[in-house]
């Protein structure tokens, strides 16, 4: 592998001069800040809500849940490691579907009126493991994530896709086996959809949560529909159509939900899919630059103009949080989750990963810049490992983006933002390196997790199941 690795900068000055030498547009600060000096400490106010501090858990699902939709314990520990994490905000805890048909796997959890009770108590759980490590929970944010996977479901079974797309798309038709138009949502599925948004909207403000998250991005249908420009009829072609079920959600919300918040978690760009090369190598596939939301004309760039409208649109909606994000972890993992060891599905990465951190960082501070009266999550910030908080530091202070989101650093090291704040070294043991196998676990098949790092899934037996996938 021609990359050096992040744990191999023995100070921060390697670091940086490693940013230097890609040309890379990065801050990072050298000396770090503690307690009520840290600007990652400073409170925000988040449409009329108080945030403690400026850390924010992006969404992860562990593919755990029971078949009917409900969490397990093993999605209970993951929440209240969120809980006693240290972060403030919680974007969404994971990917929820509204409807059956719309899960990613036959372990996603569901939104109805059966499981409502079960998904309040695993929001409690977060809140009480917060409450016990850090003696309140005022200005702890939390919300719930909805979803539908479109493209992606798996429903009923885990090797079994039963795709439900927003058109056609010949690269990602040929790698699903889709070969008519009989995976095509009509526009009176879609109004259903929508009815489905609205009611699990309506069920996540009874079961306590403060905002829900209408899902925009990572390739499932709501970002698909934002590129649907092929698609005939009401939901295809014009931005106007293409954003009419974000509309009709928020506007349903708005009528059935009155005072829950909306914030929607976007791909703000998105490239043509990739695909492994002879040496293994992350290639673009052929494709349709068309349909890569926020791409530019070679697929390969970013091209704000349409992000900047739906961030208009938003606003005029009076959606204040949006979660930005990249890609998808099916067709461009590079772009959206940046690591040293591709999932085992993947491709290695085409690009020293450290650019494709500074290419979020840079997009979401580019679109802050555009848009000041958002609040803004950036996300993919996992890869600087040792040196997240020196970046994170900077990009607050510098005011490119409101809150940093943490994906999968915390699946690893679970109170990282607590240490930050609080001062204390970093427990090197604990950093995530982007081995994968948290990505590669459920497309094997098993529960997701840590296996790595994690004690708890290290001493698993499936952690000797997924060392053979591998191989
Ligand atoms: C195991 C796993 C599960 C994920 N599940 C979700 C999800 O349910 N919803 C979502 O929007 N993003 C999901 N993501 C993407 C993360 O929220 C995040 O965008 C990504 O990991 C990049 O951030 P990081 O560099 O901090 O890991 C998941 C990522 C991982 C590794
Ligand atoms: S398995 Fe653990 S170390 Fe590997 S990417 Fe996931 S969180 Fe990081």
């Amino acid at each position: 592998m021609a990359y050096p690795r992040v744990a191999s900068f023995k100070s921060h000055e390697a670091f940086v001069d490693r940013l230097t030498q890609l040309e890379i547009d990065l801050p990072s600060d050298a000396e770090m800040f503690a307690g009520d000096q840290s600007p990652l400490a400073s409170p925000i106010r988040v449409d009329g809500l108080d945030v403690g501090n400026r850390f924010c858990i992006l969404p992860m699902e562990g593919w755990d849940g029971t078949v009917d939709g409900k969490p397990t314990d093993l999605t209970r520990r993951r929440w209240r490691n969120f809980g006693i994490s240290g972060a403030k905000w919680i974007w969404g805890g994971e990917a929820v579907a509204v409807q059956h048909d719309g899960r990613a796997n036959p372990n996603q959890l569901v939104m109805n009126k059966e499981n409502v009770g079960d998904i309040e108590s695993l929001k409690d759980d977060l809140f009480e493991a917060h409450a016990e490590r850090f003696g309140k929970t005022d200005d702890l944010l939390v919300g719930l994530q909805l979803t539908h996977s479109g493209r992606w479901a798996k429903p009923n079974d885990k090797t079994k896709p039963e795709p439900k797309t927003a058109q056609r798309n010949p690269v990602l038709d040929k790698r699903l086996g889709i070969n008519d138009d009989s995976s095509m949502l009509t526009d009176d599925d879609l109004s259903h959809l929508i009815e489905s948004f609205v009611s699990a909207s309506v069920m996540a403000q009874k079961a306590g949560f403060a905002f829900v998250d209408v899902k925009h991005c990572h390739g499932y249908l709501g970002h698909e529909l934002l590129s649907a420009v092929d698609r005939p009829g009401r939901f295809g072609g014009s931005f106007e159509n293409r954003t009419r079920f974000l509309r009709e959600i928020v506007s349903g919300i708005h009528a059935e939900a009155p005072g829950l918040k909306i914030g929607v978690r976007v791909s703000i760009f998105d490239y043509l899919p990739y695909r492994s090369g002879e040496d293994k190598v992350g290639v673009p596939d052929d494709g349709d630059p068309r349909l890569a939301f926020g791409g530019d004309e070679q697929g390969l760039g970013i091209n704000f103009d349409e992000p900047s409208m739906l961030m208009e649109l938003m606003e005029q909606l009076g959606i204040e949080m949006v979660c930005t994000t990249a890609g998808s972890p099916y067709y461009n993992p590079h772009i959206q989750r940046p690591a040293y060891f591709p999932p085992s599905d993947g491709y290695g990465p085409p690009e020293d990963p450290l650019v494709g951190v500074a290419r979020q960082v840079q997009a979401t501070a580019d679109l802050k810049r555009r848009h000041p009266g958002m609040t803004f999550v950036g996300s993919g910030y996992t890869y600087l490992q040792d040196w997240l908080p020196n970046v994170a530091q900077a990009v607050v202070r510098q005011g490119m983006v409101d809150s940093v989101g943490l994906g999968r650093m915390v699946l690893s090291y679970p109170d990282l933002p607590a240490d930050v704040i609080e001062g204390t070294p970093m427990t090197r043991k604990k950093v995530c390196r982007t081995f994968s196998d948290c990505t590669t676990a459920p497309r094997k098949g098993m529960i997701s997790g840590c296996y790595p790092l994690d004690p708890y899934y290290k001493a698993m037996p499936e952690r000797e199941l997924l060392k053979a996938a591998k191989e």
